[in-house]
């Protein structure tokens, strides 16, 4: 575990719980103490992010041996890299000797250098040269090596994992690959074009909430609820991801010009903990949505757009400005007023709104199947819980499929 191994008592979990319901149409919303109180920030890092499967870039970054890519994950830096037999590997990016961070950014390189004393380490991590070593005694620099994570190719990502007994990404989401294969088969073809980031007010359980229920749309998104068919949109909840779908036609609407779209659906799927899959009406186009917790109140949120071609063309400038002038925008007043109302005496929790038969699109049983996972992952941290980071579908995730 990468961050102090805090424990949780029965009696804490119990008052975090508290009005929680395994069914979503009894249960009441996460307490706001989980939103505010830096207790649960950090519980959130050590239960949710030290041990999730974590979104890195495209695979297109790294289809060469050499080719690298740096970034951090529950605030510890690492490193994915293909090496030379052409296997991708992950590193804590984190030099052995002092401790110095190896590489930044990403790029291609035949070894990985330290900029502090220039030790360096090939491409598999081990440790091929140390300066000024040779006369140390009890040194043997065949013996060093970076500590390894996990890496994972899924669906055209890369993602990692900091819990080196977690199972792959394929085996605990196993149907998800085939659905974003079937309603995105062109991920492969589609390049990194445009990146969009957010310092957002806001615990990031916000965000996902307000990305999992579509409830606020007809009041907060006027353009959104035109590009979309409300009627048609189905929200349907899995192990640890769930799918947001509806048609889009091809006509007018006042988010942005989808005339000539070839995509005429609105695709999204949210992967626990914080990655959102979407794929817009328009040409050929993936984005990933990433929320990265800053602080208990803060944010850090990317949005990548994953294009045919790297010059977008109007209609996906359009829909670029769309999302981060006029969607974004409305988004992120909602999530940091949300922020700024749990910090007051005046909310602990409020009722998750349930119908999905009647109005799948306006159920809230996508957060209330977030916030069943929340806790799974809170009750991970109780001293002898016994659970393993290894159970595949936690207990209380609810299948709550909205039209069956
Ligand atoms: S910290 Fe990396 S070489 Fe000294
Ligand atoms: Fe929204």
């Amino acid at each position: 575990m990468v961050v102090g191994m805090a424990t949780l008592t029965e009696d804490e979990i119990r008052a975090i719980a508290a009005g929680y319901h395994e069914d979503p149409a009894r249960s009441m919303s996460l307490r706001a103490e989980a939103y505010t109180d830096p207790k649960w920030h950090a519980v959130d890092r050590q239960s949710i992010f030290g041990r999730t499967w974590q979104w890195v870039c495209h695979v297109e970054q790294l289809t060469k041996p050499g080719d690298y890519v740096s970034t951090t994950v529950a605030e510890t830096p690492i490193l994915v890299v293909r090496d030379r037999s052409r296997r991708l590997r992950a590193f804590y990016n984190v030099c052995k000797h002092r401790a110095h961070e190896l590489l930044s950014g990403s790029g291609t390189t035949r070894t990985i250098v330290c900029p502090y004393h220039a030790w360096t380490y090939d491409l598999s991590g081990a440790l091929v040269g140390a300066r000024q070593t040779d006369q140390l005694t009890a040194f043997d620099k065949t013996e060093i090596c970076l500590d390894q994570i996990q890496v994972e190719e899924f669906c055209g990502f890369v993602y990692v994992n900091l819990d080196p007994t977690a199972p792959p990404l394929a085996r605990q989401a196993p149907d998800l690959a085939a659905e974003i294969t079937q309603r995105a088969p062109d991920i492969a073809n589609l390049t990194h074009a445009k990146r969009l980031h957010y310092d957002v007010r806001t615990n990031w359980k916000n965000v996902i909430d307000n990305f999992l229920e579509c409830y606020h749309c007809h009041v907060a998104h006027k353009e959104f609820v035109s590009l979309v068919d409300m009627d048609t949109y189905d929200v349907k909840t899995h192990g640890i991801w769930s799918s947001h779908f509806a048609d889009a036609g091809t006509s007018e609407n006042a988010a942005y010009d989808v005339s000539d779209a070839t995509v005429t659906e609105h695709a999204v799927w949210w992967l626990w903990p914080n990655t959102c899959l979407l794929r817009y009406p328009g040409r050929g186009n993936f984005m990933v949505f990433q929320v990265l917790p800053a602080g208990p109140d803060r944010t850090v949120e990317t949005w990548d757009f994953f294009l045919e071609s790297t010059e977008l063309n109007e209609a996906e400038k359009e829909s670029v400005r769309y999302i981060d002038e006029v969607l974004q925008v409305q988004d992120i007043d909602l999530v940091e007023s949300v922020q700024r109302g749990m910090s007051t005496p005046a909310f602990d929790q409020g009722r998750i709104v349930y119908d999905p038969a009647r109005a799948p699109g306006l159920s809230e049983h996508g957060v209330h199947h977030f916030h069943g996972l929340v806790l799974e992952a809170y009750r991970s941290l109780v001293t002898g819980s016994g659970r393993t980071a290894d159970a595949e579908a936690p207990a209380t995730a609810v299948q709550a499929t909205a039209r069956s």
